[in-house]
C-alpha cells in the first residue's frame, strides 16, 4: 500500500502552530493590534523589525549566492521596505541593533523553514496593514511600506511560495530541516521582540 505523502508546508503549519500561537501574545504584537499603539512605539518597531529582517536577509543572500536555488526571492526581500518606513519617519536604521540568534541556514530545507516563516509572516501584516490604517491613518507610502507587504497580491504570492515548497515533500531529511529551522525563526522573532523595551505609552 502506498503511504501518501503529506505537503511541506502541512507539516510546517502543524509543527510551528503552537509557536505561531506564542508569538501573536507577544506584549508587542498585541500592542500592535491594539487602538493604544503610539507613534514612538510603532516606529520603535520598525527599528527592531528592521534590524531583525536586515540580519536574516544577510544570511538568506549569503546562502543564495553560494547555492542558487529554483525560486527567485529577490522581490520578496523585506529590509529595502522597512528602510523605506525608518526614512519616512526620520529615524536612523541600525541594522545590528537587535542582538539575536539567527536560525542556521546551513541547508536547502533550513532555508526553506527561513523562508516559510517570513512568508508567512505577511498573511499576518496584511490584517496589521488595515488596522493600522484605519487607527492610525498610516499608508504603505505614509510610513507602512513594511506591514503593507504584497498588497493585493499576498495570497497569490503565498501561493507561489508554497507550490514551490511542496514539490520538496518527498524529501524527509529536508523535512526535518525545514521544520528545525522554522522553529528556530520563530524563536528569532520572538527574542527580538523580548529583548527589546518597549518606550513607555505616553500619559493621557
Ligand atoms: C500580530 C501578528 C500576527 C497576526 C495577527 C498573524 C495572523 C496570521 C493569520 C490570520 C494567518 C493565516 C492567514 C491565512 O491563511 O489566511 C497567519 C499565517 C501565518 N503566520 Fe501569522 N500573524 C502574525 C504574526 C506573525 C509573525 C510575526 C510570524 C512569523 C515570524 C507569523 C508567521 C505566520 C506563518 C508561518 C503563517 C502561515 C501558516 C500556514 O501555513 O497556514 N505570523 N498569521
Amino acid at each position: 500500500m502506498k503511504t501518501q505523502t503529506i505537503e511541506l508546508r502541512i507539516r510546517l503549519r502543524n509543527a510551528t502552530a503552537p509557536l505561531h500561537k506564542q508569538l501573536n501574545q507577544q506584549p508587542w504584537l498585541v500592542a500592535l493590534l491594539s487602538k493604544e499603539l503610539a507613534l514612538p512605539q510603532y516606529q520603535q518597531l520598525l527599528g527592531i523589525y528592521y534590524s531583525l529582517y536586515y540580519q536574516l536577509e544577510v544570511a538568506i543572500k549569503h546562502y543564495i549566492d553560494q547555492q542558487p536555488i529554483a525560486f527567485d526571492y529577490q522581490p520578496r526581500y523585506k529590509a529595502p521596505l522597512l528602510l523605506n518606513d525608518l526614512t519616512y519617519w526620520h529615524i536612523q536604521p541600525e541594522p545590528l541593533c537587535c542582538k539575536v540568534e539567527l536560525p542556521s541556514i546551513n541547508s536547502l530545507g533550513a532555508l526553506l523553514g527561513l523562508f516559510y516563516v517570513l512568508e508567512g509572516s505577511s498573511l499576518g501584516g496584511s490584517l496589521i496593514a488595515q488596522h493600522l490604517y484605519q487607527t492610525h491613518g498610516y499608508t504603505r507610502s505614509t510610513g507602512s511600506d513594511f506591514f503593507s507587504g504584497y498588497g493585493e497580491q499576498t495570497r497569490s504570492h503565498w501561493q507561489s511560495f508554497i507550490s514551490y515548497i511542496n514539490g520538496y515533500s518527498d524529501q524527509p531529511d529536508l523535512t526535518i530541516q525545514a521544520i528545525d529551522a522554522a522553529a528556530q525563526s520563530f524563536a528569532c522573532f520572538n527574542q527580538a521582540l523580548a529583548n527589546s523595551q518597549m518606550l513607555p505609552f505616553p500619559k493621557v
